[in-house]
């Protein structure tokens, strides 16, 4: 069952993911060459909680980070800890909030310094592939329209979407119905409505679909060591489009072409 909001309970998902979207821009711009992955999780704990939110991802199923921090070929759910940055990798950083009952779920990827051309391009198909599904949504499509908008972004340019995640909807826990995959699974999927919130997160590998999860049963890696990167948003389907929950004025993303606030 796909839950319908109220707008009372739209204007506290807003909350709720604007200040993951904020904690995300300020995480995107410590990601230096020599931080590690437990140093941005800090810093992001810290941030969610002085908004008086707390972190969704912690101890969800066992999980022991606020954030994830997900380095190069590592897909999703990479744990925070002693890796350290580098200059030239790309980092996608994941956060979930809860705020007043109700939770924000958003991500970004981004460079580390300058990167090498396929690393930009991963990068600005992910989130090109985002704008694209975000764009296909209003009251009446099929989810999809959704799935495939981001599939095909992705494959024509040579890259692959992962089968294993999903997005999903969002509202009082983290993982609502539906689920969203990035790809056309075969059914139409449901119709989409007024009121209902999803967290769209494409995962885009370089190289081959194919995932291993480490022996931390977290961590998820491409199979043959190339990158991957990966952009949420959680939005609220309206009549004509969607509005798009997760995001600030400081750094936008998601919206076709990447839009850095404080850095030009
Ligand atoms: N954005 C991810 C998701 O929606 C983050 C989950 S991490 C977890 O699944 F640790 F909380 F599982
Ligand atoms: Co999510």
């Amino acid at each position: 069952m796909i839950a319908l909001r109220t707008e009372r309970e739209i204007d506290i998902l807003r909350e709720a993911n604007q200040i993951v979207a904020e904690v995300l821009a300020t995480l995107a711009d410590a990601v230096l060459p020599g931080v590690t992955t437990g140093e941005l999780d800090e810093l992001g704990e810290a941030l969610i909680r002085r908004k008086d939110a707390v972190p969704s991802f912690l101890g969800y199923r066992g999980y022991p980070k606020a954030t994830c921090i997900s380095v190069e070929d590592v897909i999703v759910h990479g744990i925070p800890g002693a890796r350290r940055i580098n200059e030239g990798e790309i980092v996608s950083i994941d956060v979930g909030a809860l705020y007043k009952g109700y939770h924000g779920d958003a991500a970004i990827t981004v460079p580390c310094g300058p990167v090498d051309s396929l690393r930009q391009r991963l990068i600005r198909v992910t989130d090109q592939a985002l704008a694209a599904a975000i764009a296909t949504i209003r009251s009446g499509v099929y989810l999809q329209e959704v799935s495939r908008a981001i599939q095909e972004t992705c494959e024509a340019e040579g890259f692959s979407v992962v089968r294993v995640f999903v997005g999903h909807g969002i509202g009082r826990q983290m993982h609502e119905d539906p689920q969203i995959p990035n790809f056309v699974s075969g059914e139409r999927g449901p119709k989409l409505k007024a009121g209902m919130v999803l967290a769209i997160e494409p995962m885009v590998n370089a190289g081959t679909a194919d995932v291993r999860v480490l022996k931390d049963m977290w961590t998820a890696v491409t199979a043959d060591g190339k990158p991957s990167a990966h952009f949420e948003h959680s939005v609220v389907v309206r009549q004509k489009n969607a509005e798009i929950l997760s995001t600030t004025p400081k750094r936008a993303w998601g919206q076709g072409v990447l839009m850095h606030g404080r850095h030009g």
